[in-house]
């Protein structure tokens, strides 16, 4: 039995227009992927991989920033698990193997939890169709597991996969934070005919999808629902302090806000959402 006659009981919802994503979950992400890009140092960063390389503070211009990040925020929806995964999968970042036809595909992205704050050590097991829409169910081509680093981040090589009976195109992922419950989900391609008429398709999955790098380069972070210490709460506006948006500010440079001196980790132009107390990446109280 297909994935679609097993599970295509739920509502569907084709034609709404709705956007790939919510716009809060964009918002929030968006913040995050450029205070991580300002954590880390410039060099590193690039040689990281595209998960970095592709934030706006790693390409300079400036990012469309929130004014906090709170926790309680979505976590990443379920899915279908489908009838093809298989545990003991290898441990490979790359799925690519010699003679293995198809169109190139990175998978780049963070892992968080509800506090907005990644998670390293998270176990991702990737498993998808073949260019031609058939999954290796003997062995384990087009099938590995990963870690997420210290940063949180992952990064996946592989094919675009191939499309199949009552299915639109979808990777298969299984994600679980070091003794939480697992996360089984699937992602998305944007403007896939079929995103409009397959039952499980949810444009809340859909990555950001890009040519690159002779192929498509995609992004998509995850959210699990791993309480975390949330850290400061939201600032309030301050009745005075030396802190000032849109000054660039280097590392060791030190400040004032809402009372209490801070000093400037990483090199960076404040803007509104990175006060000093809201993001310890780029402050550090003292
Ligand atoms: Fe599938």
């Amino acid at each position: 039995m297909d994935e679609a006659g097993t599970y295509g009981t739920g509502p569907d919802d084709p034609g709404t227009g709705r956007e790939p994503e919510s716009p809060r979950l964009v918002r929030r992400k968006t913040v995050l992927r450029a205070a991580l890009a300002a954590t880390a140092a410039i060099p590193v960063a690039l040689a990281a991989g595209p998960a970095l390389a592709r934030t706006s503070a790693a390409s300079g211009s400036a990012p469309q920033l929130t004014p906090s990040c709170d926790d309680g925020d979505d976590p990443t929806p379920e899915q279908t698990e489908g009838p093809y995964f298989k545990p003991n999968s290898p441990q490979r970042t790359s799925l690519l193997e010699p003679g293995l036809p198809g169109t190139p595909l990175t998978v780049t992205g963070y892992v968080f939890g509800r506090a907005c704050l990644p998670l390293s050590g998270v176990l991702l097991d990737f498993w998808q169709a073949d260019t031609n829409g058939a999954y290796d169910n003997t062995g384990y081509r087009l099938r590995g597991h990963q870690f997420t680093d210290s940063r949180g981040s992952f990064a996946l090589t592989t094919i675009v996969p191939g499309l199949y009976p009552g299915r639109t195109r979808h990777l298969h992922v299984k994600l679980q934070a070091p003794g939480r419950p697992v996360l089984t989900t699937q992602l998305y391609f944007p403007n896939e005919p079929r995103n409009n008429t397959d039952t499980i398709f949810d444009p809340r999955l859909v990555m950001t999808v890009r040519d690159g790098g002779g192929g498509r380069e995609a992004a998509f972070d995850f959210v699990l629902d791993v309480p975390q210490d949330p850290g400061p709460g939201p600032t309030p506006i301050p009745s005075g302090g030396t802190w000032t948006v849109g000054v660039t500010y280097r590392a060791g440079d030190r400040v004032t806000y809402a009372g209490r001196a801070y000093v400037c980790l990483q090199a960076h132009t404040a803007q509104p959402g990175w006060e000093p107390p809201a993001v310890p990446a780029l402050w550090r109280a003292g």
